[in-house]
């Protein structure tokens, strides 16, 4: 299966989310990922669901909806609302990640499991029924441009745990064409990127958005293609 990219709007321009989010699709975006932070899980604070609403009618792929926030739970049935098509929670931001899974899938969503860089990948092993998608984190969550961390080890591991199941392995934070095929190689099948596809674009000149993200996609093509 050829990867997707998915470019996250916490790169983008906080005043123009419409224009971007059809700017980086007419470019080649396979999803929209967006990044919904707390400022409490993680020290950070983008924005909630009636903003995602307001971005749903723009997104003609799939809208990824990453929660950086904790309690989960309680939100779950806004972001339905919202128009999510996949809802990722974080394992760590409490005590009941089999239930909110459970949750999301029975709003009618794809279920999604985020893994911090310290979380080992069996944190997810007894809820792989109920998983749609994990998210390993090379960064740790918070914050656009920062460093990758390697968790190539995880991603492989998680990739071989997932065998025969169909789940999704996206891999969120430091995204480059010099990462990308590393992460390709250990077997990841969304590549999130936001800086790396903002990067010297902007809606007035799109075409830069798309020249990052076909790089970043040859990039790991490439990688994927040398194993053949
Ligand atoms: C980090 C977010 C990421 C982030 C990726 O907490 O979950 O989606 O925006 O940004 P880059 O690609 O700039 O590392
Ligand atoms: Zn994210």
């Amino acid at each position: 299966m050829p990867i997707k990219i998915a470019p996250s709007i916490l790169s983008a321009d906080f005043a123009n989310f419409g224009a971007e989010i059809r700017a980086i699709e007419d470019q080649g975006a396979d999803w929209v990922h967006i990044d919904v932070m707390d400022g409490h899980f993680v020290p950070n604070l983008t924005f909630g669901a009636p903003a995602v609403k307001a971005f749903r009618p723009h997104v003609k792929t799939v809208m990824d909806v990453h929660l950086m926030i904790s309690p989960v739970d309680a939100y779950i049935g806004a972001y339905a609302d919202a128009g999510a098509d996949i809802l990722t929670a974080h394992v760590e931001a409490g005590p009941h990640i089999h239930r909110t899974l459970q949750a999301i899938r029975a709003a009618g969503m794809k279920a999604g499991v985020a893994l911090n860089p310290g979380t080992p990948a069996e944190a997810v092993e007894h809820v792989l029924d109920l998983t749609d998608l994990i998210c390993v984190m090379t960064v740790n969550p918070g914050f656009g441009g920062q460093s990758f961390i390697d968790m190539t080890a995880k991603i492989a591991r998680l990739r071989a745990m997932c065998a025969g199941r169909d789940i999704l392995i996206e891999i969120d934070g430091g995204v480059t064409t010099d990462t990308a095929p590393l992460v390709a190689k250990a077997g990841a099948d969304v590549l999130v990127a936001g800086s790396a596809v903002f990067k010297d674009g902007s809606v007035d000149a799109p075409d830069i958005y798309g020249r990052n993200i076909a790089a970043i996609r040859k990039a790991a093509d490439g990688a994927t293609a040398t194993l053949a």
